[in-house]
């Protein structure tokens, strides 16, 4: 967007138009631009309006009832970092003593804004005029914020001693620009050649200041994790949002962690003690009566020894993140379920057993199987009353079918 629309949007006139507005409703936007023009306000500002209407609506998923005061574009709302998690990035700056944070392209500013509520001084930049203008806006009720027009690269960060305090914050974009799929957004990369800024410079920003962290894709390869430096994969409500890389003393732990978010807490996990060893199920006959699905983070971060260890189990399949064991645990990262029944994976078989147990409505999880789910659920003919969990993956290298009964939280 424009820079001189930002502040027609957030001065004067513009800012009353926006706040008018009723609630976004797709059906009533073409008669509610009309009666704004015709009411003489100018279609620029009418369509600018109405759109960040519709952003805002859109944007409450992510913002909650913040959304209704903060301008987005569509790539920036996509873009930004849940609140819930900027404010973990917040608090490790917090922890590990930082007071000045530079963020290297703040896209419309959660992090930042983050950063700032958390009580630090914050130093943004993104190389998109309108885009730091949408983020200085948002940044308002926070004056130990500024943002600028600038490319990361072009950043005076400091060096030794007079860098005493200081750390930077890298949220990369992933999209390569000019390419647009068909919804007519920019498409998504995930190549760490494929950032911007580049990988090289978060890296080199990395061992310049006394903090760095930089917030990658979860398909941030293990492999390419820098020495010294913790690799964290965030899940948010069961879904992996970020890599983030840390750097100097913002990594707490050098090597991979997991941190699940969830609406009773925040649970952190590293590899501290792993071995690298994961003792895995040989047959079916080695289910033991619990199945634990550990988080989607705890399983991207390689940490599925963790919970192996924490129930005393056995995994099913090497990188499948289901671990069988006899005990019963209550992990906060990971899902527990009685193993009802465990059978070979035989179509017939398994719709035999719903019948006879009067099953009409299933759950079904897959992992390591590569059935059809929509036809699979045609041949099993449900008609009965009640409800289960059916599990299609492996025990080992044999596909196998697992009926589940999920345990209260
Ligand atoms: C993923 S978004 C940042 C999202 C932000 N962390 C948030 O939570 O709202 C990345 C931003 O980096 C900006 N950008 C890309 N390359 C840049 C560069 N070389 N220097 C500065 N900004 C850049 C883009 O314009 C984009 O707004």
């Amino acid at each position: 967007m424009d820079p001189a629309l930002v502040a027609r949007l957030t001065s004067g006139e513009g800012a009353g138009l926006l706040a008018s507005l009723p609630p976004y409703d797709e059906s009533q936007a073409l008669s509610l631009g009309l009666r704004l023009r015709t009411a003489g306000f100018d279609d620029e500002l009418v369509a600018a309006a109405l759109t960040q209407s519709r952003l805002r609506a859109r944007g409450g998923a992510k913002f909650g009832a913040d959304a209704n005061r903060l301008l987005f574009t569509a790539d920036g709302l996509e873009q930004a970092t849940r609140p819930q998690i900027a404010a973990t990035h917040a608090d490790r700056f917090v922890a590990a003593g930082l007071r000045t944070v530079h963020d290297l392209g703040c896209g419309i500013g959660s992090d930042a804004m983050a950063f700032a509520a958390a009580g630090l001084t914050v130093c943004a930049v993104d190389a998109d005029p309108g885009t730091a203008a949408i983020a200085a806006a948002n940044l308002r009720p926070w004056p130990s914020a500024s943002v600028s027009t600038q490319t990361a690269e072009s950043v005076r960060l400091p060096r030794g001693g007079s860098a005493h305090g200081v750390g930077a914050w890298l949220d990369p974009a992933r999209r390569t620009t000019g390419i647009a799929d068909i919804t007519g957004r920019t498409r998504r990369t995930f190549g760490l050649d494929e950032l911007a800024p580049s990988w090289e410079f978060v890296q080199e920003v990395g061992h310049q200041l006394p903090g760095a962290g930089a917030k990658l894709s979860p398909a941030f390869p293990h492999a390419k994790v820098p020495m010294g430096a913790e690799a964290q994969w965030t899940s948010y409500r069961g879904e992996v949002l970020e890599c983030a890389i840390w750097f100097g003393a913002l990594a707490t732990h050098a090597g991979r962690s997991a941190q699940v978010i969830t609406p009773r807490g925040t649970y952190r996990l590293t590899d501290a003690a792993c071995e690298g060893r994961i003792p895995t199920a040989a047959r079916l006959e080695d289910l033991r009566g619990h199945l634990y699905e550990a988080d989607r983070a705890v399983v991207r971060a390689g940490l599925t020894e963790v919970l192996v260890r924490a129930v005393d189990g056995l995994e099913l399949a090497m990188g499948s993140g289901y671990v069988t064991s006899p005990h019963e645990f209550a992990l906060p990262w990971a899902r527990r379920y009685a193993v009802t029944e465990a059978m070979p994976f035989n179509v017939k078989a398994i719709r035999a057993w719903l019948r006879d147990h009067d099953v009409g409505r299933v759950t079904l999880k897959k992992r390591g199987v590569t059935t059809d789910e929509v036809a699979f659920r045609r041949q099993l003919r449900l008609s009965g009353s009640r409800e289960a969990t059916v599990l299609l993956t492996r025990v080992n290298t044999a596909q196998v079918a697992l009926i589940l009964t999920p345990s209260p939280h």
